[in-house]
């Protein structure tokens, strides 16, 4: 039996994090994410998948100054992407960038420190990288006592950024800190069960975020969303696209059959956020009409939206340059990734799977 893309094989067990697809429900570590949204940062989730527990106030402390002892980039990394090619997307950088580091002394055997400094680093490799396109400089020391999701938005801007869009992107980024065995972090997992280094691990788990058909839809929300806005009807845009057998961005899950939490939590911000808001109620008719298009043209697929539907939206209210939506996710998923690396650290079974020969038989 061949399983193309092993859709429903279950090939690893963890303790990192539960997705109910059936009920759309998604557990970090034995808590719902509807609830660490409500109560938690960005910093204490991060520790909770690092360490299995929440961190009470000194770890919490010290994992914040950890954070903000290890964002500067070496000189080296700086030198690096001055010099990348100005029309490199930002993934590519990232994965560039990233695959750089680490050293010869570095032990095959993952450590937690080494996925906060790799963390603390994100921010800063985006943020340097894009000033250095808009030919910006600006004082890092204002940013000296900021959390990790406030700094982020310093480093993308330059300012002090303000409350509601740190409360926005914190949301985002602690609802998309980890997903199980998704393609990205399947990628990590492979490349750590060979007893490779977390650099490297770290490194194929973003070329595979990169694919549209994972951490690259945002974009493509936003493309649906203008197209629709510009057209007199949803109904026929979506309808068209979807017998031509295009995938709308935003939809479908493989394992959610039910609409994604992450997208109901998103929402909800949004609706806090904005209020009233031209275009939030534009996408919101859309989700509905593509909801009911997908499922009366493709019945029992079970398409409903997706973490990356209002994940746009939240990008846009942010002002979040589009350029930087899939970036924005490697930011917060490389949570996920290290955690995953370091269980299979821990109880290493090398992956290698089978595949059945279907080339000629051996000539004589
Ligand atoms: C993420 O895995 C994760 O956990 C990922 C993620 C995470 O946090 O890491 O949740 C993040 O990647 C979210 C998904 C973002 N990508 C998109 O929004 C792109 C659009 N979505 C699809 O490409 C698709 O839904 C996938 C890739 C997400 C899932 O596809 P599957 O499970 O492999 O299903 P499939 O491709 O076999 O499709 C089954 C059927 C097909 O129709 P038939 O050939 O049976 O007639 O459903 C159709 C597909 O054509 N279909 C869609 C569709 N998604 C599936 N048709 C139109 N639009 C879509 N979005």
């Amino acid at each position: 039996m061949i399983y193309h893309g092993l859709k429903g094989i279950t090939c690893i067990e963890t303790a990192i994090s539960h997705i109910d697809g059936q009920n759309g429900k998604l557990i970090y570590r034995g808590y719902d994410v509807k609830e660490l949204v409500q109560k938690q940062t960005f910093e204490e989730t991060a520790y909770l998948l690092w360490y299995g527990s929440l961190p009470n106030s000194q770890q919490l402390h010290q994992l914040s100054e950890q954070f903000k002892s290890n964002r500067k980039l070496p000189t080296y990394v700086k030198k690096m992407i001055h010099s990348l090619p100005v029309n490199m997307d930002m993934m590519s950088v990232i994965r560039t960038t990233i695959s750089s580091m680490g050293n010869n002394n570095m032990t095959w055997k993952p450590t937690i420190d080494q996925a906060i400094t790799l963390t603390a680093l994100m921010p800063s490799i985006i943020g340097y990288r894009k000033s250095v396109l808009e030919n910006k400089s600006f004082d890092e020391n204002a940013a000296k006592e900021l959390n990790h999701v406030e700094y982020y938005l310093f480093m993308l801007t330059g300012a002090v950024p303000p409350k509601v869009h740190v409360e926005a992107l914190e949301t985002y980024m602690l609802l998309t800190l980890e997903h199980g065995l998704n393609a990205s972090t399947f990628s990590a997992r492979v490349t750590a069960s060979t007893e490779s280094d977390m650099v490297s691990s770290l490194t194929s788990a973003i070329g595979t975020m990169k694919g549209p058909l994972h951490g690259g839809a945002p974009m493509g929300v936003i493309s649906l969303l203008d197209e629709i806005a510009a057209s007199q009807s949803a109904i026929k845009v979506i309808s068209e696209k979807v017998m031509n057998g295009e995938r709308l961005m935003g939809f479908g899950h493989r394992v959610y059959k039910t609409k994604d939490p992450r997208a109901i939590s998103l929402k909800k911000v949004l609706l806090q956020m904005l209020g009233e808001d031209q275009w939030l109620d534009l996408a919101i008719d859309i989700e509905e009409t593509a909801i009911s298009v997908l499922n009366k043209l493709k019945p029992g697929r079970s398409l409903y939206t997706n973490v990356e539907f209002y994940a746009a939206a939240i990008m846009k209210a942010i002002d979040m340059p589009p350029a930087l939506f899939t970036p924005t996710f490697t930011a917060s998923r490389v949570v996920g990734w290290t955690a995953h690396i370091l269980e299979q650290s821990e109880n290493n079974v090398l992956f290698r799977p089978q595949s059945r020969y279907t080339g000629e038989t051996i000539k004589q």
